[in-house]
């Protein structure tokens, strides 16, 4: 996973981590890898016959009811459709846990990552924080 954010653009990981730096924090990448596919949970994206992740979406329950989504897709493999799908299966694995809300924390000029959520129909809600857009996207509708 640490190989897949130093692949990524110094962009992606600004719009992804907030920060441009390419090494992970090894306690920040030992927590985002440690899943139990119920309350934190990742589905990764790699090519045929080559385990190197090139892409992840993830979610983490933050609240009852809740939880937090957040992407990187290598620069290269996006806009090719994988967030919709990695957003769909995050989507069926969060109902089957109970979760009926995702939350985003997006930076405003992510024009993609809010066109993505934009286009997934399911009602949504944008607030700001002054520096940052709280994107709500309700999964029980
Ligand atoms: C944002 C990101 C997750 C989107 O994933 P992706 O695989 O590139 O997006 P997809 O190909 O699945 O596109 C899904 C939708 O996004 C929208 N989209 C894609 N590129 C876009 C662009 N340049 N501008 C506006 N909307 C765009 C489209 O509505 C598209 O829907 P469509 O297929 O019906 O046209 C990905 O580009 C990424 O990892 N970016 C860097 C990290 C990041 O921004 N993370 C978000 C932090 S939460």
């Amino acid at each position: 996973m640490r190989r897949h954010v130093a692949r990524s653009s110094a962009e992606s990981r600004r719009l992804r981590f907030f920060k441009s730096t390419s090494r992970l924090d090894p306690n920040f990448a030992d927590r985002l890898a440690e899943v139990d596919h119920r309350r934190r949970c990742a589905f990764v994206g790699h090519l045929c016959g080559d385990d190197a992740i090139r892409a992840v979406g993830r979610y983490e329950a933050t609240a009852p009811g809740e939880a937090e989504i957040a992407f990187l897709i290598e620069d290269e493999f996006q806009g090719h459709g994988l967030g919709r799908e990695l957003f769909e299966l995050l989507a069926e694995n969060a109902a089957r846990n109970g979760i009926k809300r995702f939350t985003a924390m997006v930076l405003p000029e992510n024009r993609k990552m809010i066109g993505m959520f934009e286009r997934m129909g399911r009602p949504m809600s944008v607030r700001t924080d002054g520096c940052t857009l709280l994107v709500e996207l309700d999964l029980a509708a």
